[in-house]
């Protein structure tokens, strides 16, 4: 079984993201979502509860013999998957725009250290769904509850009790 690295903000984990995580295990991967600080972006939840409600929706899904929640260390992503013997990096495309945000990060990951990155087509049911997205339909009082797993909504309302 080879180890694939799922990397992302997940501010919050979408069903999306538990898609994409459900699928790559059922390639027969071990996946290891890791969870970016990334202090940059304007988020929400902070990094521990990222981190549970991905667990508490891995559990749920019973996927726990395959896929393991980790804090993406600070540097650079092709040394933790180095570190952990990961040869691949696992992400989701939604559109032709993810595609080119993503293009150019999979050639330097493969430059830097021949990492490759799986692209997975989003299935069409969340192929809307985006975490910036999430986030500000919440925050506006809009329902987000058939966007996300069960954990991902309860930290969500709990950080910003709104809708
Ligand atoms: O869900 P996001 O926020 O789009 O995830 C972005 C992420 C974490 C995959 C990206 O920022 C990343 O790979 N960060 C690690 C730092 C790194 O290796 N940068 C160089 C990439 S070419």
């Amino acid at each position: 079984m080879s180890t694939v690295v799922l990397p992302g903000s997940f501010d919050p984990f979408t069903l999306g993201h538990l898609d994409l995580t459900r699928r790559a295990a059922a390639l027969g991967h071990q996946v290891i979502i890791a969870v970016s600080h990334n202090p940059s972006k304007q988020g929400m939840l902070d990094l521990e509860t990222r981190k549970a409600a991905i667990s508490a929706s891995v559990e749920d899904e019973g996927l726990t013999a395959t896929v393991e929640v980790r804090t993406l260390p600070k540097g650079l992503l092709v040394d933790f998957c180095r570190e952990i013997g990961a040869g691949a990096v696992v992400r989701g495309l939604r559109s032709q725009l993810d595609l080119a945000y993503e293009e150019p990060m999979a050639r330097m990951n493969r430059h830097l250290a021949r990492i490759d990155t799986i692209f997975l087509l989003t299935d069409s049911a969340s192929s809307h769904i985006s975490s910036s997205l999430v986030r500000e339909v919440h925050g506006l009082g809009g329902d987000v509850s058939d966007m996300l797993p069960g954990p991902s909504l309860d930290a969500l309302r709990r950080a910003s009790p709104v809708s």
